[in-house]
């Protein structure tokens, strides 16, 4: 039995819809926007519509659209792509955006639609299966013109993860509508033989005397740079630039940040 009472053969997809109330208040506290100059700019050298590949709440989505980039927003998760429709009409970016619920391993847009794709922030690690991951990467070629550019993150050494049970992560106070404080109770395990680091999250909420868990996993699959460039090849894509990190410095295995260029060949 796991933690949470699910099995080790979960799917990358699971856990964000339970996640997206908190999303934005845990990173707030961990990476932030360190990354979002980054894909401003690289969305900004692309001659068309962009489409970002799991935009979530819309973190790098809203500041892509400000900086004047038509963009397209895919994500799977309705609670995600929920919270960022609230803040695309808020900052009211009109037509620039859109945003799409849907899977990434099935894009439905046409052939040759996208100047540039982004998948910022490890999303291609959410895809635990080898065909999984050739099925999106072949989806990107599709829908990307020819010449368009791809630019990946991928999370660092996931399997180098220490793995604790039950630690106090992060505490604090969550402002605003739902306003609360939130403790995150996490566990981390490592399964080797599939290469994956899952998450265990209890977010524990407290109003007043009200107390309110919400209990998930996340999963993530384990690639390295040099996989996913293979990967890359192997769908058609000329890989042009490795940067360690969001000014464009050159990659080497102890970078802290792992970024892939690539362009349709
Ligand atoms: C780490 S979050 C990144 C969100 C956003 N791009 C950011 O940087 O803040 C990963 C997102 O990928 C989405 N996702 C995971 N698997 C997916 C799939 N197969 N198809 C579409 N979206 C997926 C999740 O719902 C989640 O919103």
């Amino acid at each position: 039995m796991q933690p949470w009472g699910r099995s080790l053969s979960s799917e990358g997809h699971e856990g964000w819809d339970e996640y997206a109330p908190f999303y934005d208040w845990e990173n707030a506290r961990t990476l932030g926007r360190r990354d979002v100059a980054f894909w401003r700019r690289f969305a900004l050298g692309a001659p068309g519509r962009v489409l970002e590949l799991g935009c979530g709440t819309g973190r790098v989505t809203l500041p892509v659209a400000r900086a004047g980039v038509r963009i397209v927003g895919i994500d799977r998760s309705a609670p995600m792509v929920a919270r960022a429709r609230q803040r695309v009409a808020r900052a009211r970016l009109g037509p620039s955006v859109r945003l799409v619920r849907g899977d990434i391993r099935h894009l439905p847009f046409p052939s040759s639609s996208f100047a540039a794709a982004l998948a910022p922030y490890g999303v291609l690690q959410s895809l635990l299966r080898e065909r999984d991951l050739h099925a999106t990467l072949a989806a990107v070629h599709r829908a990307l013109r020819r010449g368009g550019t791809f630019g990946l993150e991928l999370v660092v050494d996931l399997p180098a993860w220490e793995e604790y049970r039950q630690r106090v992560s992060l505490r604090g106070w969550r402002r605003g509508r739902g306003g609360a404080h939130v403790t995150l109770v996490e566990t981390v395990r490592q399964d080797r033989t599939r290469h994956l680091t899952i998450f265990d999250q209890e977010f524990i909420e407290r109003r007043g005397r009200q107390r309110r868990r919400s209990r998930f996993a996340l999963t993530f699959r384990t690639l390295s740079v040099p996989q996913m460039v293979r990967r890359l090849e192997k769908a058609g894509f000329a890989v042009t630039a490795l940067l360690g990190d969001y000014r464009g410095g050159p990659w080497d295995p102890r970078a802290d940040v792992w970024m892939i260029l690539a362009r349709k060949a």
